[in-house]
């Protein structure tokens, strides 16, 4: 081959790839956004306005001995949202209703059922930031206040960090009223002469039952969870708008574990 042949083919490559650059350049689309494929449009609630949840889920493919043997606390949270599925597993695994008569997922002295649930939402698919109430009953929940707390929550419990970078913390009341008012009879405490109502020790139980329903059901969904007492009482109360006889007992944040 001549050099003039070779210098024409070299010529004509480099046209042939200057034009393809340019067409490209010109016709180039910017790239669509990505959208999340199951993404759930927000619902932005008003206070006093009700999300209906998803029905939970009735199976799953974690035994209960498994759920107890991975059982932790997790304080450690990745940041990324939770999903409302996610969200309506774990209240219906606290106090879910699965009876006809009302009966529920934890047992409850005299089926008095003094506890309420409240979910300080931060990062949840497709509902905003906020306090809301779990009604049990249309498996619902309520806005009772705008806004993301989970810094003023976790200040109410010492700074513990836990709170604050959860996708949501489940702050647990109790009415005990509910059950003290059946259950009267005095319980002595023989060290200090002491004396507080049976009912009273029956609520503390009952939170227990519930906050390990959490536990589980956080295992089974592969998300981390914890229970925590150490807080100011009447600062969570205030902060969550809980009625006046309400009194926390337990905040469980929950999170995709970090
Ligand atoms: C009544 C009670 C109160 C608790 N309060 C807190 C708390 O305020 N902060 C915290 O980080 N963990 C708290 N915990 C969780 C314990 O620290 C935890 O259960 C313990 O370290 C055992 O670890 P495990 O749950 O992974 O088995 C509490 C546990 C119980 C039962």
């Amino acid at each position: 081959m001549s050099t003039k042949i070779i210098i024409l083919w070299v010529i004509a490559v480099i046209l042939v790839t200057a034009i393809a650059i340019s067409l490209s350049f010109f016709m180039h689309k910017p790239a669509e956004p990505v959208e999340y494929k199951n993404k759930i449009p927000m619902q932005k609630t008003e206070v006093g306005g009700r999300i209906k949840l998803p029905e939970p889920r009735y199976e799953s493919e974690t035994s209960v001995e498994e759920a107890l043997s991975k059982r932790r606390s997790i304080r450690d949270y990745s940041g990324e949202n939770l999903t409302l599925d996610e969200v309506s597993q774990l209240l219906w695994a606290a106090q879910g209703i699965t009876a006809p008569w009302g009966g529920r997922t934890a047992p409850s002295a005299g089926a008095l059922y003094p506890l309420e649930l409240y979910v300080v939402v931060g990062d949840v698919e497709g509902i905003d930031k906020g306090v809301y109430k779990y009604s049990r009953e249309e498996h619902e929940l309520e806005k009772v206040k705008e806004g993301d707390i989970r810094a003023e929550l976790a200040d109410a419990a010492g700074g513990q960090e836990c709170v604050r970078d959860a996708a949501i913390d489940i702050v647990f009341t109790a009415v005990y009223e509910r059950t003290t008012s059946k259950y009267k009879t005095p319980v002595y405490e023989e060290r200090t002469g002491a004396s507080y109502l049976r009912g009273i020790r029956y609520v503390h139980m009952e939170a227990g039952h519930a906050a390990q329903n959490v536990y589980l059901q956080a295992v089974s969904l592969d998300l981390g969870t914890v229970v925590i007492g150490a807080f100011m009482d009447d600062r969570v109360k205030e902060l969550v708008n809980a009625g006046e006889q309400e009194n926390p007992l337990y905040i469980m944040p929950v999170g995709r574990k970090g």
